[in-house]
């Protein structure tokens, strides 16, 4: 199949710059999408914001916006567009529609979920501030809106410690990443009561896979995501968001890295950063890849698969996001 000769004039600048990352055989099958969603979005005033673990033909295709969770969230806040297409998941597109209420926020499929936010209901967080009354509750943005609502702020993993210390309180409750809340609890003296809750991805990375690599890698240089095991952590060089991470390479220009976290991320960056050589073990998202081009099209098309909040909820859960986006990084 060869394409138009306006598709590829409107396509080719993007694939010049990922080729690299995505084989030209792909490519011609993402180009049609990527030039019809680029059309669409400016005739109907919609925006896409990405998150950092999308693929290449997504993030460096179509997103107006990519970044890590806190940064979507603030993005979302102050968008001028109509729409707004999440292409990540289920809990960025609420919190996408709790910054921005009066905006049509879509999500491509609605089964992207999320372990984490899966591990937690608003129930529990009921039952656990009865257990610990007067105890300030900080959520994870990983997390439903019914949580949120239930939340005093929330947190992301680029904010987590300094979320947690501007309370000012000797105990806190930290949900529901059980590592995210070991993490900090490590760099914190606050007292940190947690949940079960673990990221599907994450946690399957041990402290041996990181040695070895190490011992086979001279001089590598390791950065994980702070909802990884804490051994993990400990044997990295640095923890960070996804957009940390991100900053920490196009900062350091580490000759090799291995970023232990999503397999996307070092496929994203890459791109951004020709000098370094990747080391790529790295652990899917399968709710992540749900969100295709196809998917993005028809959604775009359609306007269906809308985010749809009770006004009540939105006005509880909203308060939590916005103390958090005060916070800042
Ligand atoms: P960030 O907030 O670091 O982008 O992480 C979100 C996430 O889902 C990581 O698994
Ligand atoms: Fe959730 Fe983990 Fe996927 Fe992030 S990588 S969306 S925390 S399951």
């Amino acid at each position: 199949m060869e394409l138009n000769t306006e598709i590829k004039t409107s396509t080719d600048p993007i694939f010049n710059k990922i080729s690299k990352v995505i084989p030209e055989i792909e490519w011609k099958i993402h180009a049609p999408l990527i030039y019809k969603i680029n059309k669409l979005k400016k005739e109907k005033n919609a925006v896409v914001l990405a998150h950092n673990y999308q693929t290449p033909e997504i993030y460096h295709g179509i997103a107006d916006f990519a970044a890590d969770s806190l940064a979507l969230a603030i993005e979302a806040s102050k968008t001028k567009a109509d729409i707004i297409i999440m292409c990540g998941v289920h809990f960025m597109a609420e919190t996408a529609k709790l910054m921005s209420p009066k905006k049509k926020v879509l999500l491509p499929d609605m089964s992207a979920g999320c372990s984490l936010s899966s591990s937690i209901t608003g129930n529990d967080v009921r039952l656990l501030k009865q257990k610990y009354p007067g105890v300030p509750v900080v959520s994870y943005v990983n997390t439903s809106a019914d949580v949120k609502s239930e939340t005093d702020i929330c947190c992301t993993s680029a904010n987590a410690v300094k979320v947690v210390e501007s309370l000012g309180a000797k105990k806190v409750i930290f949900l529901p990443d059980d590592y995210l809340a070991k993490y900090v609890a490590s760099n914190t003296s606050v007292e940190i009561i947690s949940w079960k809750g673990t990221c599907i991805v994450h946690e399957q990375f041990t402290a041996k896979e990181i040695n070895e690599i190490k011992e086979q890698n001279p001089g590598i240089v390791i950065i994980a995501h702070p909802e990884c095991p804490p051994d993990v952590i400990n044997a990295s060089d640095f923890a960070g968001s996804t957009s940390g991470m991100s900053e920490y390479v196009k900062k350091n220009q580490p000759k090799k890295v291995m970023m232990v976290t999503e397999c996307s991320m070092s496929d994203n960056i890459q791109v951004e950063n020709p000098k370094v050589q990747f080391i790529k073990p790295c652990n899917l998202c399968p709710y992540m890849k749900k969100i295709t081009l196809p998917k993005i099209l028809d959604c775009l098309e359609k306007e269906n698969n809308e985010i749809i909040i009770p006004d009540n909820l939105i006005k509880k859960a909203r308060l939590a996001v916005e103390r958090m986006t005060d916070i800042g990084r």
